[in-house]
């Protein structure tokens, strides 16, 4: 544990009470379980739907070779323009938020050399990579200011939707929320021999939420020197703002014809459940871990931190001149809204929705070697409070578990607030949740809900590397607040 989690840590001990009876609305710490918290912003705020839906531009490789694709991106600090006519400072990779998405393809090696130029130490991770340790982002292996680290994504894995953001050891929250996060797609021959719709109407949605000061800002709560402001938002941070692409309540123009969307929640604390309106079908065809066996027609997307979903929605359905809203029915009010769809042209449509997607093979219960139990509870530490599992805070110097390269094991976690749990390396199955097993065929993910009070088994096979990995909580906060846990793969 070093130096700064031990000041947090005792900050959070003598800070609490006075936040709480400082007005922390909906985040009593005594007696109950703090909560996300929204963040109110003072800028003016654009009306929904009036910026036009960004696309983060696609990066270059700097050369490429029989081997790889090789990759330059700086993380470095930018001004933009979030909301109109306001310049917001950001961090971000290649100076953008998001940052450039990186085309991969499975199997073909990727490496991105990341050079530091911002003013912090960073890490970087690929959420949902199979990625050897050294590669992996492990909180700790610091990339310092001014200088560069290779990450090297030998990418032997299903064509899915990856994203890549910071993982800075109790800072992450701070520095995705000040814009370090991208896509990363990696495609392969399975995928691309399905006639469902590309190019231009094959289009990544990261959804995320920020708060703004008048000046344009994105302040963060732990980075102000008000008193227990960081303690006051240890259940989460909430934006007001909801961005999609980087850009608030966007409008995107759709001819009518079908178009895949990837879905990512960006998000450092906020689920979403999102649903079309006035009504529309939104077809799943894939997670986390790539595409579903079968689609699934569904009215609704739930989607907590970390967690993505492809979907195709077809806008032949609707007329030209019809507006279609992407809503969050997880939310109120502004944040109730993410997006609209103009409907504003006829198009020929070549893409279909095949019944069949992909196989996807059940892994079988009987097979595992192990079960493993890990609770995910707020709690006492080190004289003060923050998110244990297993009643212990993160220790980049203890491993809580040793699963054996190869072994198929059990993992029961246990929430008491909502925890959206993510596991580095070993794409899983859900097994079960408070009990009952999900209906239809197994999927891959890496991301799991865990809402509040359940229990969820999953169900995973430890492939590819040994080594040194994280488990943790996908609310940045949460995590940033020792909600980790190490695992190495022996
Ligand atoms: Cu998306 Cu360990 O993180
Ligand atoms: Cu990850
Ligand atoms: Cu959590």
């Amino acid at each position: 544990m070093n130096p700064t989690r031990r000041q947090t840590l005792r900050l959070l001990g003598l800070g609490a009470v006075g936040a709480v009876t400082a007005g922390a609305s909906g985040c009593s710490l005594i007696g109950s379980t703090p909560q996300p918290r929204l963040l109110r912003s003072t800028a003016p705020l654009p009306a929904p739907f009036t910026v036009a839906l960004p696309s983060p531009e696609t990066a270059r490789p700097s050369r490429t070779d029989g081997s790889a694709d090789y990759y330059d991106l700086t993380a470095r600090r930018a001004d933009v323009e979030i909301l109109p006519g306001l310049r917001t400072g950001i961090w971000g990779y290649g100076g953008s938020f998001p940052g450039p998405t990186i085309q991969a393809r499975s199997g073909r090696r990727t490496v991105v050399r990341l050079f530091n130029g911002l003013g912090e130490p960073t890490v970087m991770h690929l959420h949902g990579g199979r990625t050897p340790p050294e590669s992996d982002g492990y909180p700790t292996d610091l990339v310092r200011p001014g200088t560069r680290r290779d990450y090297d994504f030998p990418l032997e894995q299903r064509a899915a939707t990856l994203w890549y953001h910071d993982h800075r050891m109790d800072h992450t929250g701070s520095q995705v929320w000040r814009g370090l996060a991208g896509f990363f797609l990696v495609r392969d021959a399975e995928e691309e021999a399905l006639p469902l719709p590309s190019g231009e109407r094959d289009i990544p949605l990261m959804i995320c939420d920020r708060s703004f000061a008048e000046d344009g800002s994105m302040p963060y709560p732990a980075a102000t020197d008000r008193p227990g402001a960081r303690e006051a938002f240890m259940g989460g941070v909430l934006g007001d703002v909801i961005l999609v692409n980087g850009a608030p309540w966007p409008q995107l123009r759709v001819a009518r014809a079908r178009y895949r969307f990837r879905l990512l929640n960006g998000s450092n604390a906020r689920p979403y459940e999102l649903a079309l309106a006035p009504g529309g079908t939104i077809v799943r065809i894939g997670g986390d871990g790539g595409l579903l066996t079968a689609p699934q027609g569904t009215r609704q997307v739930r989607l907590a931190p970390g967690e993505r979903a492809d979907v195709i929605v077809d806008f032949s359905a609707y007329r030209i001149g019809d507006q279609i809203e992407l809503r969050n029915l997880a939310g109120d009010g502004p944040q109730a809204k993410v997006m609209r769809f103009a409907v504003d042209r006829d198009a020929r449509d070549d893409s279909a929705i095949p019944r069949t997607l992909s196989t996807v093979e059940r892994l079988d219960p009987a097979g595992a070697k192990t079960v493993r139990d890990f609770e995910f509870t707020s709690g006492g530490m080190h004289g003060g409070t923050g998110w244990l599992i297993n009643g212990k805070p993160f220790d980049p110097g203890r491993a809580d578990a040793r699963p054996r390269l190869g072994d198929t094991e059990i993992w029961r976690l246990t929430s008491d607030v909502a925890h959206p749990v993510h596991l580095h390396l070993a794409h899983f199955q859900v097994l079960s949740v408070n009990g009952e097993r999900p209906a239809g065929p197994p999927e891959w993910k890496d991301t799991v809900e865990l809402r509040e009070a359940q229990t969820v088994e999953i169900i995973t096979r430890f492939t590819g590397y040994r080594g040194r990995y994280v488990m943790h909580c996908h609310n940045l906060e949460h995590e940033d607040m020792a909600m980790m846990s190490t695992f190495e793969v022996v």
